[in-house]
């Protein structure tokens, strides 16, 4: 398949977990003991692709960093004899290959997106909003790409929720479904409940065809003044088909401090050297 890219837009400021992100990008906030745009790297690899594609702003240079060779740490810990390590910090530039485009206005996530046009090139590619971390058997944007590979078009990812959050996400109106694929007839971003014409929540995962940078352009400022992902994907129903999967397994948001402390947890308990710490942790609290 062509899916080699996925765009990772990490332009955006942390407000939601101030002051934590007041110096520090809130995509290298660690989950367990890696940032959480690794994570977020980690799932694209796993789903098939090879060239990162990071839409970045100023004050976002450290995430570059991370991704960067770091030869005089590396020849420390090799002096040092500190294998693990070595590999561990080797790991984050060897995952993939980086290509970093700047979005120098706040102009909305539709506005990022069209910023990596020229990277992505004529196309299809993943996207993926990294303050989600995906949790379950098959990573989320996986179970988007075997969607691709059968319908061939766009394909977002969706979560039913309950009609009073709706508000919060882009919403996405059903034609047909088979099984837990669903063929959209429109989508709207954050919509009051009484308007929703759905439960149906898109996520920050999307496979995308390179006609969205089109309907991109041609996408006027919508909810909260920003050129809006969802409307440029709302462009291409009708001249094509656009397909949602609802799918198994969690994206868990690491953006709040609350989120990110549930996520931490539920990663500790899966993980062979921290679990016990953490348990033990909780007992002291409980006890
Ligand atoms: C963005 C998208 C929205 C989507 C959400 C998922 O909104 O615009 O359609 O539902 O991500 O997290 P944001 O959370 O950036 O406001």
């Amino acid at each position: 398949m062509d899916l080699r890219h996925c765009v990772i837009p990490a332009a955006g400021l942390g407000t939601r977990f101030l002051p934590a992100t007041k110096a520090l990008p809130k995509e290298l906030l660690p989950v367990l003991d890696r940032p959480v745009i690794q994570w977020a790297v980690e799932e694209a690899v796993a789903a098939g692709a090879r060239e990162m594609v990071v839409v970045i702003s100023d004050g976002k240079e450290l995430i570059q960093q991370h991704f960067s060779p770091q030869p005089a740490l590396e020849q420390l810990l090799e002096q040092r004899g500190k294998v693990a390590e070595l590999e561990a910090v080797r790991r984050s530039d060897h995952l993939a290959s980086f290509v970093w485009v700047r979005q120098d206005r706040p102009l909305g996530l539709g506005h990022a997106v069209l910023c990596a046009a020229e990277a992505v090139g004529g196309l299809p590619f993943m996207c993926m909003l990294p303050d989600d971390l995906s949790y379950g058997p098959v990573p989320v944007l996986t179970q988007l790409i075997d969607a691709y590979s059968e319908y061939h078009t766009p394909i977002l990812a969706l979560k039913r929720v309950p009609r009073e959050q709706i508000s919060r996400y882009g919403c996405a109106a059903i034609a047909e479904s088979h099984g837990r694929v669903h063929r959209l007839s429109a989508v709207v971003e954050k919509p009051q409940p009484q308007d929703a014409p759905s439960d149906l929540a898109i996520m920050g995962r999307y496979v995308l065809t390179p006609d969205i940078f089109d309907a991109l352009r041609d996408t006027a400022p919508g909810t909260g003044s920003e050129i809006q992902l969802t409307d440029g994907i709302g462009a291409l129903i009708g001249a094509g088909a656009v397909h949602g999967v609802e799918f198994t397994g969690e994206l868990l948001d690491v953006g709040t401090p609350a989120g990110w402390l549930a996520t931490n947890a539920r990663l500790a308990l899966d993980h062979p050297g921290l679990s016990a710490a953490l348990r033990a942790a909780m007992v002291l609290v409980t006890a």
